[in-house]
């Protein structure tokens, strides 16, 4: 017994010792674990960042069943800069009598920022849940790029602890970040002598802000759907475009007759050359695919003017408004003439001097956008500028179409017409004379209810509410 006791205390002490050395193991390993990750986190060098752009989808041409020009029980409203106005979006809906069974919604994009997180993410979730159509504004994009960022540093080691030492000590930190000061922004100061933003965070970036806060609080499926919407939908059965910020009719950088102008000469389809859509469709799609500003996201989810030497500027009061230069190239489409029935490249207007070619081969299309508060309800013959400064406390606006909005629209329909009554009685008659002239809208800002000229021969709706 007294034999046995021995050796039995001797590996009982040593088992206690050899539990406190794994312990000891095990802590070390985890803080060195720990340690090495933060070290990691930050000593990576990380001057290539995965795109977090995803502009993949960037064009989504919309079917009949989601633009409906035909039927007379249908409307398409589109809607201009949200910014989080959840209330004034309700308001609206309700005002138009929106139904959600019939009508179809397209929103211009810019839903969140500039509101309180909760009310960007409200309006959000209306989209998403009702999965709205519509286009990514350049506030959407920045809000998405930071959640495809944090998903990425999530993906690095270390990161995902890191992201909630952030959360944890925000507040401590947003004082300097409203400064744009992120430089002092350190949750890890005690065991990192200089951790940097400046690593981890693209080149002109601003953390801790007002789309960092909403990418950080969206639903995956928030995000999701950010990440699906379109940078340009366009509806080939209406002849419309609609962007975010503004498109383009010609490259600026050239004569409107120049032969790599997609409205300077026929399409070169082989087939089908007496099927005007046909025709009509493939012209509109070259001006996506044609015009290499069209193609660039910059250009879609942010220009405002174009300047004298042709460059396309944010700024809504240099240059030329792009609506203009829209206009002015779309006033001067004469259709496709018999005259002009070959259908071959040779054709094509080339060598024709500007003066000889008042008249372009093609028919107008419409642009609607958003995105120039500055510029209010912007109507013109073929472009409607939706942005009328919600969330500055001003409008917001809808446009509404329906059958009648349409060059072939039944004649007898009622489509704009199951409008609230108090609605329908304001204003009628166009408010243009003739092909290619047009008015400036800014006398309407007061507006709520208003006809205005639609495609070819139809005519659509303007309604607006107060917002607060
Ligand atoms: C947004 O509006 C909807 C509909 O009016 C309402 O149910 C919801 O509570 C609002 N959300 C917020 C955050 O205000
Ligand atoms: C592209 O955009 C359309 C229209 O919003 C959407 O229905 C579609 O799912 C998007 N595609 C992708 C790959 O996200």
């Amino acid at each position: 017994m007294h034999m046995m006791a021995r050796p039995y205390s001797i590996d009982s002490c040593g088992g206690f010792l050899l539990g406190i050395v794994i312990i000891i193991l095990v802590l070390w390993a985890i803080v060195a674990d720990d340690v090495r990750n933060r070290v990691s986190f930050w000593t990576r060098s990380s001057s290539k960042f995965p795109d977090f752009s995803h502009y993949e989808n960037f064009t989504h041409t919309l079917s009949n069943e989601q633009f409906p020009t035909y039927d007379k029980d249908r409307r398409i409203i589109v809607i201009g800069d949200l910014h989080g106005m959840n209330a004034s979006l309700t308001t609206l809906l309700n005002r138009i009598s929106y139904d959600a069974r019939r009508d179809i919604l397209i929103h211009l994009g810019d839903l969140a920022t500039k509101a309180p997180v909760e009310d960007s993410l409200a309006v959000l979730s209306f989209m998403e849940s009702n999965k709205i159509l519509g286009v990514r504004g350049n506030n959407d994009q920045e809000v998405l790029e930071w959640r495809a960022w944090m998903d990425w540093i999530v993906s690095q080691p270390g990161g995902r602890k890191w992201l909630r030492h952030v959360d944890k000590h925000w507040s401590d930190y947003e004082p300097a970040s409203e400064k744009g000061d992120i430089s002092a922004f350190n949750p890890w100061r005690p065991l990192m002598k200089k951790p940097d933003w400046g690593d981890k965070v693209p080149k002109g970036w601003r953390p801790l802000g007002d789309h960092y806060q909403v990418a950080r609080a969206m639903s995956r499926s928030q995000y999701e759907y950010l990440r699906s919407l379109p940078l340009v939908l366009y509806a080939p059965a209406g002849h419309v475009f609609f962007v975010h910020a503004g498109l383009l009719a010609a490259d600026p950088r050239r004569r409107s007759t120049h032969h790599k102008q997609p409205l300077s000469h026929w399409p070169s389809i082989q087939q089908r050359k007496h099927d005007i859509p046909a025709i009509r469709k493939a012209q509109e799609l070259a001006l996506l695919s044609e015009i290499p500003q069209n193609q660039d996201p910059w250009t879609v989810q942010n220009i405002r003017s174009v300047l004298k030497n042709g460059k396309l500027t944010p700024s809504s009061h240099k240059g030329t408004p792009f609506s203009d230069l829209w206009n002015e190239i779309m006033g001067r489409c004469s259709g496709f003439h018999d005259s002009n029935a070959q259908f071959d490249s040779v054709t094509r207007l080339t060598g024709y001097q500007e003066s000889q070619l008042v008249h372009l081969p093609c028919y107008p299309s419409t642009v609607v956008y958003g995105h120039a508060a500055g510029r209010g309800l912007d109507v013109k013959r073929w472009s409607v500028g939706l942005d009328t400064g919600c969330s500055y406390g001003r409008r917001l606006t809808a446009l509404v179409l329906g059958a009648r909005s349409f060059s072939s629209g039944v004649p007898d329909d009622h489509s704009l017409d199951f409008l609230p009554e108090e609605t329908n009685r304001l204003d009628a008659g166009p408010f243009f004379t003739g092909a290619g002239e047009y008015h400036e809208f800014d006398s309407l800002s007061d507006a709520t209810n208003h006809r205005i000229k639609f495609d070819h021969a139809g005519e659509a709706r303007i309604f607006s509410v107060k917002c607060h």
